[in-house]
């Protein structure tokens, strides 16, 4: 056996809830360039209220696996279910459904700078309300008094009127947060969330992905370069090398071993 698959298979995984919000990759492969594979057989089972950090060199694919799965890309062959549903094979207004179902956080917030926090979090059921509705602003009721509750989830509500470009890198963060999970998602996608944040608000973050994954028992992956801040937050870590997964256990089993497997080399462990 190949010593990194060897090292993905003995690993233990963490026992976290199996509802029926869940996500399974199956022998994902993604070529940007016909025969050179950036993830060569990407395979992953992720049950609700799961936290996992994904980790792993840049350049391995951890950006290239999250765009697969909220098909912000298209792979090149495998499976990828979200709640049971094969994405893969959908098209026209059936993805368009079960890409609300996937909520993404972004490194840089990706927020609307002009609009306000509320129009920000509301932006997060831009997919479910009809075209007029949304050209108008015109969110239906319910919709604002769950983006009230959520900035409160968030510790916004003070700023609900504020513009985005008035927040702090780490405002602006739960922002995104809020949005990403007004759209009710099935599993919730992170790429590098704390990378723009200093330890403390990324520590925050952290706190509040892991509080999103257990109150509305989701899977939530986390693409992370701070490891010691993964596996702090995290109920699994999957460790990525050059396209493949070498390390998927929980926390405690990632060893110094497993790290050079995962970033090559050790000079820098030390
Ligand atoms: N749109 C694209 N077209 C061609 N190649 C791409 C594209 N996006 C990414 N790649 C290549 O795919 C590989 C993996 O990139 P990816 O962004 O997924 O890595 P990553 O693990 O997220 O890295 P980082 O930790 O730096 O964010 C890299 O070699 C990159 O150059
Ligand atoms: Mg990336």
């Amino acid at each position: 056996m190949h010593k990194a698959t060897e090292s993905a298979s003995t690993s233990r995984r963490p026992a976290c809830s199996a509802g029926d919000k869940s996500l399974v990759v199956e022998n994902l492969r993604k070529e940007y360039t016909r025969g050179k594979p950036v993830l060569k057989n990407i395979n992953l089972t992720v049950a609700g209220q799961c936290t996992t950090a994904i980790i792993g060199p840049s350049g391995t694919g951890k950006s290239t696996l999250l765009r697969c799965i909220n098909r912000l890309i298209e792979p090149t062959s495998g499976r990828i279910l979200v709640s049971g549903q094969d994405i893969c094979t959908l098209r026209g207004s059936d993805l368009r459904a079960a890409r609300r179902r996937i909520g993404m956080v972004f490194q840089e917030y990706n927020l609307v700078e002009r609009l306000s926090v509320m129009e920000n979090v509301l932006c997060g059921r831009l997919g479910y309300i009809s075209p007029w509705r949304a050209w108008l602003r015109k969110f239906p009721q319910e919709d604002i008094e769950r983006a009230y509750d959520l900035l409160d989830m968030v510790g916004l509500t003070e700023f609900a009127r504020a513009r985005a470009d008035e927040l702090s890198g780490g405002q602006r963060q739960r922002v995104g947060i809020a949005r990403a999970v007004m759209q009710q998602p099935h599993i919730l996608l992170a790429d590098e969330p704390t990378s723009s944040l200093d330890p403390k608000t990324s520590v925050e973050i952290m706190e509040l992905l892991r509080e999103v994954a257990s109150v509305n028992d989701i899977p939530v992956l986390v693409n992370i370069h701070d490891v010691t801040l993964g596996r702090r937050f995290a109920d699994r870590v999957v460790g990525m090398s050059k396209g493949d997964v070498v390390f998927d256990g929980v926390p405690g089993d990632l060893t110094d071993e497993h790290l050079k497997l995962i970033y090559g080399g050790e000079d820098w462990l030390a």
